[in-house]
């Protein structure tokens, strides 16, 4: 049982079932300091129902109490304290840990639904940014964190693979392009070309024409068109796969854009069935002024389709493919109107499960106080950051560890993780500032405290070569180990948190917490002193050991057993 039902418990009881055990658990609270006891709860909340005064149910209370199963229950105003038995709070804890290893903290909450999360989604033909990292990471989070609590999630890259910019980029490459080029540095080249393409189209206005009967020519299926367009979207695709593979992130599906060019024609004629078109300046919109959202715009006076139709055929499409419990698209803040006006228009068209469409937008990122874009030419290429974090990290190794075994190996998954933390470490909301050299610190808010923390965990359980815990000999009763194993028990609550709320930055937070925790309890703390404590201590090196990788790993991030 764990400590807030066991307490639940003797607050029913003492009620005599005037609130269940479950009622109780919903209102139990932390007090704001530690010396104030471990658990609250408050007994105004009962005020009304019981015709009597806060402060008297709280002294009633403590003296119905069972006071045996803890160290002390006090009233404390209209609020009743307890504080836990120490020893006995450590027995269950570890205990639980170490039965439970990597399930601990899980939860199930999904039920098996399915989640759908757009995500990544970056653009053929042009770099993944650090905004499309951002996308990455926190849909890879999210997916990790939902299926830790029961869900399973389906991860889409919803490619940016159809659009007017491929009748530029197929006239841009006729005209300067070579097959060599590309093949040798697909991206940069394809990138140089379009954006060459807009320094030029300035003063050559008719390219603009040429781009737009190439574009034309692919949406009707031109075999020339088709052949150049498939190849740049293999090659893009070749090496976005590169920087997934480095962050280790896979996905369930790559259908982009393009996938549903044959599935726009069933969207406008719901549309037209329910009459939700309307005619605006020769283009076709629906109107969501009750909403109070501009107009969606479904079709161009030219007949093309746009960004928006996609997205009503792609959350159709996964309804019926996935029948989806929730639909989650890891977008960009700069998107918000869009998915408003998506959701409304599935709502007019009569779709219930538009409610189960969120969006979860993030903010931007900058990279030494300067903006990120693609037009302009000026990119930050998400690989070199890759690489720049690795090489950062391989430093430090050499200053501190410099005959650690598999080093390359090990600098990569301290560089890698390093981004991924900063990034994810912030709210997702917050615009934050990327500073490598700040990234990859071993001390601070960062990936690689959080890791060096747990290797020096594994360094102390390899010293004391010890891999089996006594169970029944876990009473820990040292208070500097207090800190440490409240904030091991409190990891599940921090999972519900996270996903309830898509917030990947309260798993890092308490990451950060647990093992500055940890930190202290060592430099307190004789751990490898044979004497009848040495179990205990060694369970909860163990303990902390396993739920830093355990936190890790939902973020994405590696755990080096040794760094
Ligand atoms: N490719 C888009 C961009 O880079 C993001 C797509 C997001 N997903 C979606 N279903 N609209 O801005």
């Amino acid at each position: 049982m764990n400590n807030k039902v066991v307490i639940a418990t003797a607050i029913s009881t003492a009620l005599d079932g005037a609130l269940s055990v479950d009622e109780v658990v919903d209102k139990l609270e932390q007090p704001k300091t530690s010396d104030l006891g471990d658990v609250a709860f408050p007994a105004f909340t009962l005020a009304k129902t019981m015709h009597k005064a806060p402060n008297l149910i709280a002294s009633d209370l403590v003296d119905k109490i069972d006071q045996r199963q803890f160290e002390q229950v006090k009233a404390v105003g209209p609020y009743v304290n307890f504080f836990l038995k120490k020893g006995a709070f450590a027995a269950t804890t570890l205990t639980e840990v170490l039965t439970k290893q990597a399930e601990y903290g899980q939860l199930d909450l999904g039920h098996g639904g399915n989640v759908t999360i757009d995500m990544s989604s970056p653009n053929i033909a042009k770099p993944i940014s650090m905004g499309h990292l951002r996308s990455t990471v926190i849909g890879n989070a999210l997916a990790n964190i939902l299926a830790k609590t029961g869900y399973n999630p389906i991860k889409i890259n919803h490619l940016g693979d159809w659009g007017t910019q491929f009748g530029k980029l197929i006239q841009a490459y006729k005209m300067w392009g070579s097959e060599a080029e590309v093949k040798a540095d697909p991206i940069n080249k394809l990138l140089e070309y379009y954006v060459r393409f807009h320094q030029e189209d300035k003063e050559h206005p008719e390219l603009d024409d040429q781009a737009r009967e190439w574009f034309r020519k692919l949406e009707a299926g031109d075999e020339e068109a088709t052949r150049l367009w498939q190849w740049f979207r293999s090659e893009s695709l070749k090496s976005f796969m590169k920087i997934y593979d480095e962050l280790g992130i896979s996905f369930d599906s790559f259908n982009g854009e393009a996938f549903y060019n044959d599935k726009m024609d069933e969207v406008v004629s719901i549309l037209e069935d329910k009459q939700l078109l309307q005619e605006s300046k020769g283009a076709e919109v629906v109107d969501l002024a009750k909403y109070d959202l501009n107009p969606a715009l479904i079709k161009k006076s030219d007949g093309a389709t746009l960004y928006i139709t996609r997205d009503l055929a792609a959350a159709i499409y996964r309804k019926r493919e996935y029948n989806f419990v929730q639909s989650l698209y890891v977008v960009g803040a700069e998107q918000i109107n869009h998915f408003k006006q998506l959701k409304a228009v599935l709502s007019e068209m009569g779709f219930a499960w538009a409610d189960e469409i969120h969006h979860i937008p993030f903010g931007l990122i900058t990279l030494n106080g300067q903006k990120l874009s693609t037009r302009s030419g000026r990119v930050v290429l998400l690989e070199d950051v890759l690489s720049d974090s690795t090489k950062l990290a391989m430093a430090q190794i050499e200053e501190k560890n410099p005959a650690l075994a598999d080093k390359a190996e090990v600098a990569h998954e301290v560089g890698v993780g390093a981004v991924i933390f900063h990034d994810l470490k912030n709210e997702r909301m917050n615009s934050f500032d990327f500073n490598l050299e700040e990234v990859v610190r071993f001390e601070g808010d960062t990936g690689p405290y959080v890791q060096y923390a747990r290797a020096r965990a594994e360094s102390i359980l390899r010293k004391a070569d010890k891999t089996d815990f006594d169970l029944d000999d876990l009473t820990l009763s040292d208070p500097a180990a207090w800190d440490t194993l409240k904030s091991l028990s409190e990891f599940s609550a921090a999972i519900e948190r996270a996903v309830t709320s898509y917030e990947p930055s309260i798993i890092a937070k308490y990451a950060i917490n647990l093992a500055r925790d940890f930190n202290k309890y060592y430099a307190h703390t004789k751990v490898l002193v044979a004497d009848e404590g040495l179990n205990a201590r060694l369970a909860l090196v163990k303990s902390v050991s396993i739920v830093l990788k355990e936190s890790l790993r939902l973020l994405g991030v590696q755990s080096p057993d040794e760094m």
